[in-house]
């Protein structure tokens, strides 16, 4: 390949790369960010030690004790970095009714104005990195290909956990591959001479998507779903207009299998807004009591969902790895999930242990005290008791792991198969205090799109903003749409009838909160394993030996139907997790009626409806 020369740097194109419309992409990029050097990245675990070593050596990595998590670093960003930022990101469709009234919409060529010269000369002084992946298995027909091109090594080496990155995309990419342009700077220039700081990034922050033309650009942000474009603006914003266009889904999904002890084996997939325990329930352990139960893992985060001949929806996880929350995971909770954390592991604004470990809030529980000293996660002396006098998190509550499947104890044996699982049952499920019941099950495809579309939860520090106030989160989507949510609406009922008119049984669809909180303020179901009952429930459903009682809002378990085995949990305990309150749920209808008055233009008629009815019930 030839190697174009732009202001004295050298393109470098590796014989790897045979792909003329990508390499002048790349040459188009360096020409407009001018960086200092291009690394196009082959994905081999030299290079991976190799940028792990360069970020120890810029501050951004401490390397960790080896002999107490080998292989693993910890990064701490600056303090205005931390969570993906939903009011700087955008969906730039032609039309502002396509970007619909839930996204941000700036008209495409006034976006690409206020890019160009943020861009321009962006990278000065930094290494470009072009980072090839697949999202799902590298070759399959149902995988996609991104270039991540970034100015940043610390995305380099997520994206090598998060995805499948390296040199193989190219063999599959050949001459002419599609793939989806993912522009990324963490928008912080340096002067010749000036010194590098540990986490560059810059005040101005733009998450920008054009869906008509497949390409994201990420300015001035280099913490986790802003930056690791693979992520939410592929596998979900963008991908969910392709799946619009070609009739499929891409869902903020988690999917598990779960077996029986006759050896059954079922899929669930379930969409939780973030923070609100997907990772969590996607490496859930059954309880004592639960013999021969097993839950595995195929995805904890994202799920591409698609049609197949035999009239089933078939999912299958895009990603590679896990970038989950710290806070709160402990062996109690998530045992799988700390088992995974043991070697190769990225921490991000976690707490640093005197003894070169990692803790956060929560760990405590396995260990049955504080630490006496910590640096916590913006590098300050952390102390028991500077935490009682100051209210000084150790971690930050949006710190983050980065790791690979491969680590996880209950990885599924499918979980990178090509073809998918076929889904029996979807779950959506909120963060609320009050209002919405333990579980209950829709009558119908069209009464769980409902349930799913009015969905409210409490705002968390996945992003950034107010935390612990009650949105609605349609579908757990609501910042991860890349298109009108109306029309996205419609989609999941034109998908619903598509499969009946073949004669198909649809998956059933519930709706869960782990999350209802008593009179003293704590919750009162003791959810993480625990929620194995409730699981169990929805697969008796599925088998026809739960009856379950109808409520006002859908098919619930009456208490007799859980099985209870090793918890002591009351009828009266069950009935504060279950119960329906008049006047809370008048409320909550208010602000249905609230979101469809928002939602009005292609709003589908038969949400209307389901509402109407639903308001009946809860008024009989
Ligand atoms: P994203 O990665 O942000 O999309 O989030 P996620 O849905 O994967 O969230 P995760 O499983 O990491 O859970 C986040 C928080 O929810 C943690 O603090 C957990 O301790 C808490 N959590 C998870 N499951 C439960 C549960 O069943 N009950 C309660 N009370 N908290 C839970
Ligand atoms: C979420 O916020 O839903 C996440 C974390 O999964 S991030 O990748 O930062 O978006
Ligand atoms: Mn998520």
């Amino acid at each position: 390949m030839n190697s174009p020369v732009m202001h004295g740097l050298e393109l470098n194109t590796p014989d790897f790369v045979k792909h003329p419309r990508l390499i002048a992409w790349v040459a188009d990029m360096a020409a407009l960010c001018k960086p200092a050097a291009i690394h196009w990245c082959d994905g081999s675990q030299e290079e991976y030690q190799a940028l792990c070593q360069r970020l120890v050596d810029a501050g951004t990595f401490t390397k960790l004790n080896p002999a107490k998590r080998p292989n693993s670093f910890l990064a701490c960003s600056d303090p205005s970095d931390v969570a993906r930022v939903e009011d700087r990101t955008y969906i730039c469709s032609t039309r502002k009714e396509d970007a619909g009234p839930t996204n941000n919409w700036m008209e495409p060529g006034e976006m690409r104005a206020t890019l160009n010269p943020l861009f321009d000369g962006c990278m000065a002084g930094r290494t470009m990195y072009v980072v090839p992946f697949s999202m799902g298995p590298l070759g399959s027909h149902i995988a996609h290909i991104g270039i991540e091109i970034s100015d940043s090594a610390y995305v380099a080496v997520n994206q090598r956990i998060m995805t499948r990155m390296g040199r193989a995309v190219y063999d599959v990419l050949g001459a002419d591959g599609d793939f989806v342009p993912c522009m990324h700077t963490v928008g912080a220039p340096l002067a010749v001479g000036q010194a590098d700081v540990k986490w560059p990034c810059n005040k101005t922050k733009y998450i920008v998507h054009f869906p008509e033309t497949r390409e994201i650009w990420s300015y001035g942000s280099g913490y986790g779903g802003n930056a690791l474009l693979g992520k939410k603006c592929f596998a979900l914003r963008i991908a969910s207009t392709m799946g619009r266009d070609q009739g499929w889904l891409a869902e903020h999904m988690l999917i598990l299998g779960v077996t029986n002890p006759a050896g059954k084996k079922y899929h669930v997939a379930a969409a939780f807004p973030s923070a609100c325990g997907k990772t969590n329930f996607s490496m859930l352990v059954p309880p004592e009591g639960f013999h021969g139960w097993k839950v595995s893992t195929i995805g904890d985060d994202i799920a591409w969902v698609k049609p197949h001949s035999d009239g089933k929806l078939y999912a299958i996880n895009p990603e590679a790895g896990y970038f989950g929350v710290a806070p709160g995971t402990n062996y109690h909770t998530n045992p799988n999930c700390m088992a995974s954390l043991g070697h190769d592991v990225i921490f991000t604004n976690v707490a640093l242990t005197d003894d070169g470990d990692v803790w956060w809030e929560g760990m405590e529980k396995d260990t049955g005290s504080m630490p006496d000293h910590l640096i916590d996660w913006q590098g300050k002396d952390w102390t028991p008791q500077i935490a009682r006098d100051t209210g000084a998190k150790a971690a930050h509550p949006n710190s983050r792991f980065t790791v690979a499947a491969g680590n996880n104890p209950a990885l599924d044996s499918a979980w990178d198969d090509p073809s998918g699982v076929p889904i029996d049952a979807f779950i959506f499920g909120g963060r609320r205090s009050t209002t919405v019941p333990l579980v209950t099950e829709a009558r119908n495809w069209v009464e769980g799109v409902y349930m799913a579309a009015t969905m409210g939860s409490e705002t968390t520090a996945a992003a950034v903003g107010q935390q612990g106030v009650v949105r609605r989160d349609p579908f757990a989507m609501l910042p991860f749409t890349g298109y009108n949510v109306s029309d996205y609406f419609q989609h999941w009922l034109n998908l619903g009838n598509t499969l009946s008119a073949k004669g198909a049984k649809l998956p059933a669809i519930y709706c869960v909160n782990w999350f209802r909180k008593g009179e003293d303020g704590k919750f009162v179901w003791p959810g993480y394993g625990e929620n194995m009952r409730v699981l169990k429930w929805m697969i008796d459903r599925l088998e026809g030996t739960a009856k379950g009682q109808e409520t006002g809002f859908g098919v619930s378990p009456t208490y007799g139907e859980i099985t209870w085995d090793g918890l002591d949990f009351t009828p009266a305990q069950f009935a504060t997790v279950t119960s329906l309150d008049k006047a809370d749920w008048k409320h909550e209808i208010a602000l249905h009626t609230e979101l469809f008055t928002q939602l009005a233009y292609h709003l589908p008629a038969e949400l209307v409806a389901t509402k109407a009815q639903l308001e009946q019930r809860l008024a009989a």
